[in-house]
C-alpha cells in the first residue's frame, strides 16, 4: 500500500541552521531535522517530502503544487515570512490541506515584531519554543489529525 505523503516546508535562512544564531536556534542542522522528521514520519506510516527556500514565491508555488501531488498535510516553518506574508497565508488556505506551523524559538518571548503570526491563522495549530523538538511535536500532531 502506498503511504500518505506529508510535506515539510522551511522558509528563509533556515538552511543556515546549526551556524545561525545557535544560542537562539540551536546547533542542529536543517539536514538533521529533516532526517529526524523523515524517520518519524515513516514510523507513523507516512512518507515525508522536504522543501526549503529563501524565496517567498518558491514557497508559495511549492505549497500550491502540494494538493496536486497527493500531499495530504503540511508542517511549515515560514521563518521571517511568518510575520509578514499575507501571500503565504493565502497559499496555505488555497491548498486547503491541514498545516501545522512550527518555530524553533518561542516567538512570543522575543522582539515584538515576532509576536504576530500572519500564517498561523491558516494552520490547524502552532508549535513554538521547543527547538528541534518543535518539528517532532508538529509532525506528531499532524499525523494524529490525519490518522
Ligand atoms: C523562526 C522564528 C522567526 O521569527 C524567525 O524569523 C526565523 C525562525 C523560528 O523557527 O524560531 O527565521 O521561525
Amino acid at each position: 500500500m502506498t503511504k500518505k505523503k506529508l510535506l515539510l516546508v522551511n522558509g528563509p535562512n533556515l538552511r543556515l541552521l546549526g551556524r545561525r544564531e545557535p544560542e537562539i536556534y540551536g546547533r542542529t542542522t536543517l539536514a538533521e531535522i529533516e532526517t529526524a522528521c523523515r524517520e518519524l514520519a515513516e514510523d507513523l506510516g507516512f512518507e515525508l517530502e522536504c522543501f526549503q527556500s529563501d524565496s517567498e514565491g518558491a514557497l508559495i508555488s511549492r505549497i500550491g503544487e502540494a494538493p496536486l501531488q497527493g500531499i495530504c498535510g503540511i508542517v511549515i516553518n515560514p521563518a521571517g515570512y511568518t510575520h509578514t506574508s499575507v501571500a503565504l497565508h493565502d497559499a496555505l488556505l488555497a491548498a486547503a490541506l491541514p498545516a501545522v506551523e512550527v518555530h524553533l524559538s518561542n516567538i512570543f518571548t522575543r522582539e515584538e515584531f515576532r509576536h504576530t503570526s500572519i500564517t498561523g491563522s491558516a494552520c490547524i495549530g502552532v508549535v513554538a519554543g521547543f527547538g528541534k523538538e518543535s518539528y517532532i511535536l508538529a509532525l506528531r500532531a499532524l499525523a494524529a489529525r490525519l490518522s
